[in-house]
């Protein structure tokens, strides 16, 4: 490990010295093509650019061109491309590229050195693709599980958060691409993303929000910033000088680029003056038909138009992109390398969290027929939906990783046990009238977003299903014909319209029972609810809590009225589809009798790119069925493995018990399935943590009862304040089902031998690890400060170093952690700096944030308590 952190060090110095002295270490490229620190001579070169430059030129350059920073070929200056982000580069005409496990995974690996060589990777096939920008790595702190991006971030810790986020900004800045850390900031839902107000006090956002960000920045120098969706303390960030300005550029010393979120900018001078460099995809309010008046009136100097230009090019500047293309003719377009990368993130990503009995791993030799089922299972699901919904040029599914575990040593049956939401929507029967109607549903469409005056058309459908809405009305009728001929079409030629639609139908119940009815809903811009016998049942209206909700009702037998209403922005059709089906049919009779006859069974649920994505929340509940499905396999196997696919916790407490074994997988890109399979057979001896805490039920999280904003406001309120997290779970007295940090391995380790130093306001941690048991295998060891005397409320425990240790069986290693003055740190908020009060700070280290093994203290003097730097 030392060895590693040396090798770490010189590649960062290579990358910032050049290679002209060290040119063994640079590769084929023969030239380190990261960033370098501005000069004299680049600022000249910039400022003499901008001279060039009318000021309408100057306020077009700082609005984009959809995913690119505009070419001025008048001036030589080429386009700068930019890519999603974050788990492989996914370019917008589909162009597929490696997919590394998700954010979450990522930080579920503990693993610096991999977050690196993630960045790395994606760095070199951002080259391969002449990709200036990567828009990545994602880092805003795991509040609840409900968000619906959690999947993309690095979960609930700030320091574990800051360390994946540095370890990833600094391996793909290395290759020359900016990285653009987002989404800055306190964006932690995704419900009401554009509107919401983060309410976040000072202490809070010190200690836990900004630190991910100030990491980027501080530590690795990071090329970009994205200005979040969201208000922050009252004022939308894109415009938020506090974030931007004060503490971003001045206190930070940010010298990169600050561009807004995908239409996240809401006033042109607003942002202007709020230090947002780039408005993104275009310039819709920072164009000159705002800004040219505002120079002129003096509302907006030309210097600060200036600055941004400045900013712009500088930035290109550092990273060489005035002088080379972009396209790295030496890097395939599929990097071979770089499936590796791949591999080890989603090997090392899984984190086994039950194993009662031993039941993991598989033997080969007693295990002749495992049946897989679920819809995690085939196709494989590589990452979440939305932005980050990266294509790879092949995804492992579980099935294929067992098929090719087993081998000619046994047989993998697969069955998906429930069925996809489209089947139930197709299998769903509704008439029109409680009795005599005829089969299908009324839809009636509406010229508006609220439903008002006579529907422009009305016509009988078959089933509760947006998509089914084009064809079938608009040909049927003449004033929605005279709607789309009237309506605006957008850049992407999407007919822009305020739809709003109406289903009613009746569903006719056979035996009266429980009955579970799931909805797709379209997300942010299409929100939807459904009503039975016209009690609402599920609301996606003002708030989208849960892109793909369900619930389970008990109905009487005969007729129920169902109504399903949506809006929309365009005539494009929309995802709103409905089923429904009978609790006891969800599961099929032939899942169950497989089930009966395998020697194992691995039920693979969880989300997908449908029901966990951006623009929504998801549910806590798995989607529709799942827990069901899990419930009969453990009924007819005993050895049923449950792995779940997410980007966080889920609810497991009607099935938590049944099942002697449980894996969470995360997202593992492309080869997640070949992983997972891998570790259920033990090739692979599992080693990920919980990079957030698993809470036994939804209740118990500490931000439950003020995770939604109360009435109409649109404040979020952040009342659990720096308790977050474990921080809260302890500071509340909860119990979680698996701790923060936890993850369990197929040998185990032990910790020993504790000694602290301190040295001023820092400590070295030095304590031993030894693998007691019979397989090589991963420990990570964490290591956390205590303060029990400082005159604020500190958490019981916060993480402040970790390592991950590769041992073989028997073997010891003496490990040193060094922890950095901010260890011991909390944010004075009325001195408006980092305060550490001398005293004795305890240490503990262990395998979790629960109850560690290892115990200590450091006295840390008034001599050298003053400190707290970053
Ligand atoms: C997302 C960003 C993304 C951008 C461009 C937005 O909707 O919030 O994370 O980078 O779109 O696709």
């Amino acid at each position: 490990m030392g060895m590693g952190r040396i090798g770490v060090g010189l590649r960062r110095w290579v990358a910032s010295v050049g290679c002209v002295a060290v040119l063994l270490l640079c590769g084929a490229r023969g030239q380190a093509e990261g960033p370098v620190p501005e000069t004299e001579a680049m600022r000249a070169r910039v400022d003499g650019i901008i001279a060039k430059m009318t000021l309408e030129e100057k306020i077009d350059y700082i609005g984009g061109t959809g995913f690119a920073v505009r070419a001025v070929p008048r001036l030589g200056l080429p386009a700068f491309e930019m890519s999603d982000g974050p788990f492989g580069t996914r370019s917008n005409a589909g162009f597929p590229s490696t997919t590394y496990a998700a954010g979450i995974g990522l930080a579920a690996t503990w693993n610096r050195e991999l977050a690196e060589k993630v960045g790395a990777g994606i760095g070199r096939d951002a080259r391969a693709r002449g990709v200036h920008y990567m828009l990545g790595p994602g880092v805003n702190i795991y509040r609840s599980p409900r968000n619906g991006r959690n999947f993309e971030y690095f979960g609930e810790d700030p320091f574990l958060s800051a360390a994946m986020t540095t370890g990833y900004i600094t391996g793909m800045q290395r290759e020359g691409v900016s990285a653009t850390v987002k989404h800055f900031m306190g964006n932690n839902s995704e419900f009401l993303r554009h509107d919401s107000d983060s309410v976040i006090d000072e202490r809070t956002l010190r200690e836990i929000y900004l630190q991910p960000f100030e990491a980027a920045v501080r530590r690795a120098h990071v090329g970009a910033i994205m200005d979040s969706y969201n208000l922050t303390n009252g004022l939308h960030m894109t415009q938020n000088g506090y974030f931007n300005t004060e503490v971003a550029r001045k206190e930070w010393g940010f010298n990169g680029v600050m561009m807004s979120d995908w239409d996240a900018t809401y006033d042109g001078v607003a942002a202007a003056n709020g230090a947002l460099d780039l408005e993104m995809p275009r310039g819709r309010y920072m164009n000159q038909k705002s800004l040219l008046p505002a120079v002129k009136s003096g509302q907006v100097s030309e210097a600060t138009i200036d600055e941004k230009v400045r900013r712009i090019l500088l930035t290109a500047a550092r990273f060489g992109w005035l002088d080379r293309d972009q396209r790295d003719s030496t890097i395939s377009a599929y990097d071979a390398k770089n499936e590796a990368v791949a591999l080890q993130s989603a090997r090392e990503s899984m984190v086994l969290l039950k194993n009662e009995g031993g039941v993991l791993p598989l033997d080969k030799a007693r295990t002749k027929s495992v049946l897989v089922v679920g819809p995690d299972a085939y196709p494989g699901v590589p990452v979440g939906g939305g932005s980050a919904g990266v294509r790879p040029f092949h995804t492992v599914s579980l099935l294929e990783g067992l098929g090719a575990q087993m081998g000619s040593s046994g047989a993998v049956y697969y069955e998906r046990g429930v069925p996809t939401l489209m089947q139930l929507v197709r299998e769903t029967e509704f008439t029109t009238e409680p009795s005599g109607g005829q089969p299908g549903v009324k839809l009636e469409v509406f010229g508006n977003r609220d439903f008002s005056g006579a529907p422009l058309a009305s016509t009988i459908v078959r089933s509760i299903d947006g998509m089914a809405f084009n064809e079938e009305s608009l040909s049927a009728s003449p004033a929605l014909a005279e709607l789309r001929r009237n309506q605006r079409a957008d850049g992407s030629g999407r007919i822009i319209a305020d739809v709003a639609r109406r289903w009613t139908g009746y569903y006719v119940v056979p035996a009266a029972g429980r009955y579970l009815m799931a909805l797709q809903g379209g997300g942010e811009g299409s929100p939807s609810r459904a009503f039975v016998d016209d009690k609402l049942v599920m609301d996606d209206w003002t708030l989208v809590r849960a892109i793909q909700p369900h619930v389970t009702m008990e109905l009487t037998a005969g007729p129920h009225k169902i109504v399903v209403e949506d809006t929309q922005r365009s005539l494009a059709g929309g995802r709103t589809k409905l089923g429904i089906v009978a609790e006891e049919k969800v599961v099929s009779a032939k899942v169950k009798e497989m089930a009966a006859k395998a020697d194992a069974v691995i039920v693979s649920v969880g989300y997908d790119s449908d029901s966990e994505s951006e623009g929504g929340d998801r549910t806590f509940e798995l989607p529709f069925g799942q827990a069901e499905l899990i419930g009969a396999m453990a009924a007819a196997n005993k050895k049923t493995i449950v792995a779940v696919t997410s980007g966080g916790n889920v609810a497991s407490a009607e099935w938590i018990d049944k099942v002697p074994a449980y894996i969470e997988a995360w997202y593992g890109g492309q080869e997640g399935g070949k992983a997972l399979a891998e570790v259920l057979f033990g090739e692979v001896n599992p080693s990920g943590k919980l990079p957030a805490t698993f809470e036994a039920k939804a209740e118990d999280n500490p931000t439950f009862a003020n995770y939604y904003p109360q009435g109409d406001s649109i404040k979020v309120d952040y009342k659990e304040g720096i308790f977050v997290g474990y921080r809260g779970y302890e500071h509340n007295h909860v119990k979680p089902l698996y701790p923060f940090g936890y993850g369990l391995s197929y040998t185990t380790f032990k910790f020993s031998k504790l000694a602290v130093a301190a040295d001023g306001a820092k400590a070295t941690v030095s304590f031993d690890v030894t693998n007691t048991g019979k397989r090589a295998g991963a420990e990570v060891a964490e290591v956390y400060v205590s303060d029990d005397h400082a005159k604020v409320t500190r958490p019981a425990k916060e993480l402040r170093g970790f390592e991950k240790v590769t041992l073989a069986p028997g073997e010891t290693k003496h490990v040193s952690v060094a922890l950095d003055d901010r260890a011991f740190a909390y944010y004075d908020v009325d001195a408006k700096t980092w305060k550490i009060e001398p005293g004795r700070f305890g240490i503990l280290v262990g395998d979790s944030s629960e109850a560690p093994e290892l115990k200590g203290s450091v006295d840390i003097s008034p001599a050298a308590a003053s400190a707290g730097a970053f």
